[in-house]
């Protein structure tokens, strides 16, 4: 009898060391996956325990102490982050590097423009280029601080207008040497490049040839800029603790009850990264109509205005602009006497001065392009523009689509036999939608859909205004970012010139040329300051138009 009661008493508890063997065994496991973590492995216990009071986990039999699930808790949040900021840093470094391109090759391409020019001038006008090159030094200094700054800093039309008028001045003192001219005289003359020419067409058609280029340039370089500041804010974004508790749950949950290689279900997964990126989420659509900005805006770095090729023949056409004054100068100087006087002739000189003396010994020569120097980008503006369009369509949705990236691969277990939160079973809830409004009934994760995130707000603000001046861009308008320091030659002269939400914006004046400028690109002068003399500019024949061909004779022997 006794013995029949202890062996069924040994029996018993046999079958329940049994019961508890499979257990207390795969605490070994844990133990293992623990340490590699880097934790301590001591912190786990040898066999599973039971009620311990664990605030994520399910209670009653468990691996997990309080303590190790406070450690997995933190471990989870680190896992949560890695895949996210990982894209992120991708998409970081993909744009740092498209702008680092653009950048360099914009700033080459002006480098280059300035060398070539000059080299060109000192080859064709010598001296007489020599000693007006700081015009053309300055000239090229403002372009760059345009291309650097925009129209806040260099009013590129002002600029231009200016540039003109100097050169005007210059030409002309060197056309009629035997002349003495005023500061007075010069501004007459300064007053009346607008209405004298001079230049032909050129200045019209390189002002606004430069304008689109720069303004597309500019814009589309300071948009490659902004990309890797906003995706690093809005990565950066810290998990909700309600989050990160779903993330426990998610990822280190199945350690707790021994099932160490159980993975997530997907559809979980996608509810707990919708819940946890329901901020980012929010920024998506913002950043979709910022790509399709950029996107339209790189069809103007590809169009016949483009930086490269306006940049590029820049020297060919300022020295056309030359050989138009060199072949109206008779008309102009005739006219400039006839608006603002008869001038002075200069003290101890006849008519016309030696060759030596102007040091004027150059000759015209053709440009060729195969002497151009290339860029250390070592690529076309096309190629670049190309990859650029390839890169900008792969980020779209990036935000949105941030929680099916994650959810892939090997942090999900594809199929039904995955750990659905509280077992190895199929995960029945309903996948939530994307965006903060979605997240009201996420099962898994609690959203606060009430209260948007600051900083990513602040990002979509920033987009948003970004956008506003892609478009204005496109359209050949440099808006300045802020409405305080707004420019208002910038908004330009038609429409209300309040941006691209007025139809102005649909229409591509980019490609047509009209007959006359979209703004009037030359300052605008008070018409009788020409000494009263201001309407006289009728063509006559004077003393003067003799000397002046003597003059151009002696000046200007090879041209042509
Ligand atoms: C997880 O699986 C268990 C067991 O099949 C089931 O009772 C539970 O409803 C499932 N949970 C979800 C969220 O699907």
């Amino acid at each position: 009898m006794m013995f029949v009661f202890s062996t069924a008493y040994t029996l018993a508890l046999l079958f329940l060391f049994t019961e508890a063997e499979p257990r207390s065994k795969s605490c070994k496991e844990v133990k293992a996956a623990y340490s590699s973590k880097g934790f301590n492995v001591n912190d786990v216990p040898n066999k599973g325990v039971q009620g311990a009071h664990l605030k994520v986990c399910p209670q009653g039999y468990s691996c997990c102490t309080l303590e190790m699930e406070e450690k997995l808790s933190q471990q989870s949040h680190s896992d949560l982050k890695a895949p996210v900021s990982q894209l992120s840093k991708d998409l970081q470094s993909t744009f740092k590097q498209r702008h680092s391109h653009f950048d360099q090759f914009f700033r080459e391409l002006l480098d280059n423009a300035e060398r070539s020019l000059n080299d060109m001038f000192v080859r064709t006008y010598g001296q007489m280029y020599v000693q007006n090159a700081e015009l053309f030094k300055h000239f090229f200094q403002e372009l760059k601080r345009y291309y650097l700054s925009g129209s806040a800093v260099v009013n590129l039309d002002s600029m231009l207008s200016e540039f003109w008028v100097d050169l005007l001045e210059r030409m002309f003192r060197l056309v009629n040497v035997q002349y003495e001219f005023s500061d007075a005289y010069m501004e007459c003359l300064s007053q009346h490049t607008d209405q004298l020419k001079p230049f032909g067409d050129v200045p019209r058609k390189l002002g606004l040839q430069l304008t689109r280029a720069f303004v597309a340039a500019r814009t589309f370089t300071r948009g490659l800029a902004i990309m890797p500041e906003v995706v690093n804010k809005v990565s950066a974004v810290s998990a909700s603790p309600s989050c990160v508790r779903a993330a426990m749950k998610m990822m280190y949950c199945p350690y707790c009850s021994g099932q160490v290689a159980l993975k997530p279900c997907q559809n979980y997964c996608l509810n707990v990264m919708r819940g946890c990126l329901a901020n980012q989420a929010e920024l998506d659509a913002e950043w979709n109509n910022f790509l399709d900005a950029m996107l339209s805006l790189a069809e103007r770095l590809e169009g016949p205005f483009n930086f490269e090729s306006v940049m590029d023949p820049i020297d060919v056409k300022i020295s056309e602009a030359i050989m138009n004054m060199q072949e109206n100068s008779m008309q102009v100087s005739q006219k400039v006497f006839q608006g603002c006087g008869q001038p002075k002739l200069s003290k101890g000189t006849r008519a016309g001065r030696s060759v030596k003396e102007t040091g004027f010994t150059g000759r015209f020569r053709p440009y060729s392009p195969d002497a151009r120097p290339t860029t250390a980008a070592g690529t076309s503006l096309d190629r670049l523009t190309t990859d650029v369009k390839k890169k900008l369509k792969n980020a779209k949705k990036f935000w949105s689509t941030l929680p099916e990236t994650v959810c892939a691969g090997e942090r999900i277990a594809p199929g039904d036999d995955c750990w659905n939160g509280t077992a190895k079973s199929r995960y029945e809830s309903v996948v939530m939608g994307i965006g903060l409004a979605n997240q009201m009934s996420n099962p898994d994760v609690e959203v606060d859909i009430t209260k948007p995130d600051l900083v990513i707000h602040s990002q979509i603000t920033l987009l948003k205004e970004t956008t506003y001046r892609l478009k204005a861009a496109h359209s050949g308008h440099d808006i300045s970012m802020d409405p305080g320091d707004d420019d208002e030659e910038a908004s330009g002269g038609e429409g209300s010139g309040s941006g691209c939400d007025s139809p102005s914006c649909d229409q591509d004046i980019y490609f047509s040329t009209p007959p006359t400028p979209i703004n009037p690109r030359l300052v605008v002068l008070p018409r009788d300051n020409a000494g009263g003399a201001g309407g006289a500019f009728v063509s006559r024949g004077s003393v003067a138009l003799a000397l002046f061909g003597l003059a151009v004779a002696l000046l200007f022997p090879h041209w042509r």
